[in-house]
This record gives C-alpha cells, structure tokens and sequence, in this order.
C-alpha cells in the first residue's frame, strides 16, 4: 500500500510541455520523490510498464489515456493512486454532447444556445435560425475538429458537415456562435473539495494579431492578480461556481467523486461568462503558466485530491505573472520542418536567474538538456515569470529570440497592445 512519505515515488504520463511542467513541480516538493516517466502514453502498454514496479503516485498529462480508462486500471488492478479522472469522469471532456446535457440536467448554467442532434431532422432549419453557428464533433479531434460559420463554412457547407458527422459519430453538437474573449479555468479537485487556479488566456492562431490556422496552442499568460485585464469579478465569480457546480454534478451523476484537473474553457460575453467546453486535465499551454508560479507542494496536492482529502490541503500561487511562448519548428503547423536541431545554450543565465522556465515538448531529447531534435510540433514552452506582465513578457520574449535553430514563436502574446485589443473588445460587447 502506498503512502505519502519522503522518497516515494511518482510516475509522469505525457509528452509534453505540460507534463513536463508537472515533473517540474513534483521536483520541487519537499518530500523529493523519485520521479519517472514511462517511455509512451498509451494506457495499456504504460500499465505493463508501472505494472513491474508499482508507483506509489501516477500523474497523467493529456487526456487521451484517461478517456482510454487508465486512472481506472491503476487504481482497481495495480492500487496506484492517479492524479486524473476515471474514464467515465473523463467523458466530460470526450463527449461534447454528454458535457452539455449534463449541465442543462443539473441546471447549471452557462450553456450557449445549442442543440445535440442524432439524426438530421430539423438540421438545416436550426442551422438557418440561428444564423452564426458552431459545429462540434462530439469526441476528442486534437483540436482539429470544430468547425465555425463565417471562418470555416457556410450553412449548406454547415449542413453536409453535420450530416457526415452525424453518419460517422451518430451524434453531433451544434451551438450559436458567441463573441467574446475566451479563458481558462483549471479548477484541482478531489471530487468535492475546488481550488482555483489563476486565469489563463490561450492563443491558438498560428501568427501575431491572431491570424493564421489553429494550433494546439502558441502561448498564454497570467496576471499577478491570478484574473485577466477583460475578466470582471462578476465573470471570476461565474466561471468558479460553474466549475464547482459541475464538479458536484459530476459526483451525482455518476456516483462517485472526480479526482485531478476539471478545466473549464469560458468565454466572456456581453451577457455573462459562457461554457466553450470541458477538458478532463490541465491545458497545454495553461499548465506551464500556473505550474510555474504553484507555491504548494504538487505531490501534496495531487495526492489529497486522490485520497479526497483536498479540504486540509492549501493550494496556493506566487502572486506574480507568467508568459509562456511556444517555440516552434518553421512551417508548423501546416508544414512543419522535422529532425532540425534546436539549441536553449544561450537562456542558462535566465534560467539561472530565475526569470525564465522551459519545458521540452515535441524533441526527441531527454528532459534538462539545453539542444534537442525537433519532432515536427511545438518544440519548446518558455515560460516569463515576473511581478509584473510586462516583466514576464519581456523575459518570455528574450528568451524566446535567444533560442537557436530553424525555429519561430509569437512576440505579441502577454504584451500590453495585444492586451489593449481584448479589453477594448470586451468594453465594447459590454456597452
Ligand atoms: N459556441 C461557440 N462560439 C464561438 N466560438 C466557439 C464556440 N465553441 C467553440 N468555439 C471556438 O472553437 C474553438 C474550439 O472549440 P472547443 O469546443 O474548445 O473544441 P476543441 O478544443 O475540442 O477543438 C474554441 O476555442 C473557440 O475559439
Ligand atoms: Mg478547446
């Protein structure tokens, strides 16, 4: 039987920045534990690999060996506890369609204007009211699934998507289209005990001003705050009893509590904060924003969501703020290069200053080294903390032009004309 003692050990599944930033704060945990990452995130083959030598604590990164049933078959076949949601928890984020029905069930509010269809009756004609639309397969796409009117289709086009998602999945998930700026809410949870992280804002369009394709994600910041310049405590407020609502729902719903990450994706509106959609783990790049900046003891935490006692647990954060950027291969996300060299040399001294934090992502290096070969998708999270916005910006930004190879990343995200944009466009949907 595991316990929570110094030394223990715990193994990281991912492969990611994310996960890395996860290992990162293990590290630093008073109790130094052993840290191990098995070699793939496939659930079953990463279960013949724990299974030799148990863990005595599995944090999960991505969400796909979680709706894959891994936190399961840790905890029932080899007792480990696993920081991450069962499978049926998980469907939170691996359905779209059952994430909605689950808060209009329970009443929670939120829910944009949408409908999930099973067959296509009435299709093209909730398509035509509602004018702006979303499509939304109801499973997991990477991202590469949700399809916008006006950016990504028109209504027939609309309508043929549906159907075909429709035929393929049996169910799809169609929503009016809102304006608004998004945000994150990554509440930690033991299933009934909430502890909120700061805010954080994505940025998922490839190229400066927020243009080009979608990626998994070029960079994010938080505030010193731990809300946004655009968010108003109404909005914070909303967001976090949303997210508590959901975590109790889930426990109803299901019979039993949901243990890890419950991340909510919001957008603020001029009417109130709505749900865009659940994930069943800490964002990729949002992890490494608050990760960075997590006073508590990781383990400490991971391990009382686990054994839900959560509600003796602090969870806290630097008051500080944080901005990561994504370096990335040239030509990502539509034609990335692969197996070129990327070199961190010349960030040793902000790291050694304190100023910045890196995470390896797509590389095919261990972790901790300073050059790595590129795989082909985001290579590489550093991460700005600073007492300010603009000192984390600068830091992410210096350290970002200092990194060598065939390589490229986003210089305006966290600095104070991006930020300018958001809050005016927020001002003027609130008028
Ligand atoms: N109802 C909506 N109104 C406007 N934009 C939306 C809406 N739903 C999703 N989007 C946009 O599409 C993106 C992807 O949708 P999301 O539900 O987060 O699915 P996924 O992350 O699985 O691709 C969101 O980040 C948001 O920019
Ligand atoms: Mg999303």
């Amino acid at each position: 039987m595991s316990s929570l003692r110094p030394g223990l050990s715990v193994a990281l599944v991912g492969k990611d920045a994310r996960t890395e930033a996860l290992a990162a704060a293990c590290e630093r945990s008073p109790l130094e534990p052993r840290t191990y990452r098995p070699s793939t995130t496939d659930a079953v083959a990463v279960l013949a690999e724990l299974r030799k030598d148990p863990p005595d604590l599995v944090l999960v990164g991505p969400e796909a060996p979680l709706c894959a049933g891994l936190a399961d078959r840790l905890e029932d076949e080899l007792g480990v506890p696993c920081f991450g949601p069962r499978q049926r928890h998980a469907r939170i984020e691996g359905s779209k369609a059952w994430a909605r029905e689950l808060l209009a069930k329970h009443g929670i509010g939120g829910n944009p204007e949408h409908r999930v269809f099973r067959d296509p009756t009435g299709l093209t004609g909730y398509l035509h009211a509602l004018g702006e639309f979303v499509i939304k397969p109801d499973g997991l796409t990477g991202g590469k699934g949700v399809k916008v009117s006006g950016e990504h289709l028109d209504e027939s086009e609309g309508a043929e998507y549906a159907r075909a998602l429709i035929e393929s999945d049996g169910v799809v998930v169609i929503e009016e289209k809102l304006d608004g700026e998004e945000f994150s809410l990554q509440t930690i949870t033991d299933g009934r005990t909430t502890r909120h992280c700061p805010l954080v804002q994505d940025h998922k369009r490839a190229f400066e001003g927020d243009l080009g394709p979608n990626t998994g994600g070029m960079g994010s910041y938080t505030v010193a705050d731990h809300s946004l310049p655009f968010v108003n405590r109404e909005d914070m407020a909303q967001a976090q009893a949303i997210n508590d609502a959901v975590v109790n729902a889930l426990a109803a719903e299901l019979g039993s509590p949901y243990h890890g990450v419950l991340y909510g994706g919001f957008m603020a509106t001029g009417e109130g904060v709505k749900l865009i959609e659940y994930n069943a783990r800490f964002g990729d790049p949002e992890a490494t924003n608050v990760l960075s900046i997590l006073a508590s003891d990781l383990v400490a935490v991971s391990w009382a969501a686990t054994s839900e006692t959560l509600e003796r647990e602090d969870v806290s954060f630097d008051q500080r703020a944080t901005v990561c950027k994504y370096v990335v291969p040239e030509g990502y996300p539509t034609a990335p290069a692969s197996g070129g060299l990327i070199d961190a040399t010349d960030l040793k001294p902000l790291v050694g200053e304190g100023r910045v934090r890196l995470y390896w992502a797509a590389v095919d290096a261990d972790p901790g080294g300073w050059r790595a070969r590129m795989t082909g998708s985001r290579a590489l999270a550093v991460v700005g903390v600073g007492d300010s916005l603009e000192q984390a910006e600068q830091a992410a930004e210096e350290a970002a032009q200092r990194v060598g190879g065939a390589v490229r990343h986003r210089s305006d995200i966290g600095t104070a004309a991006l930020l300018h944009k958001r809050v005016e466009h927020m001002e003027k949907l609130r008028s």
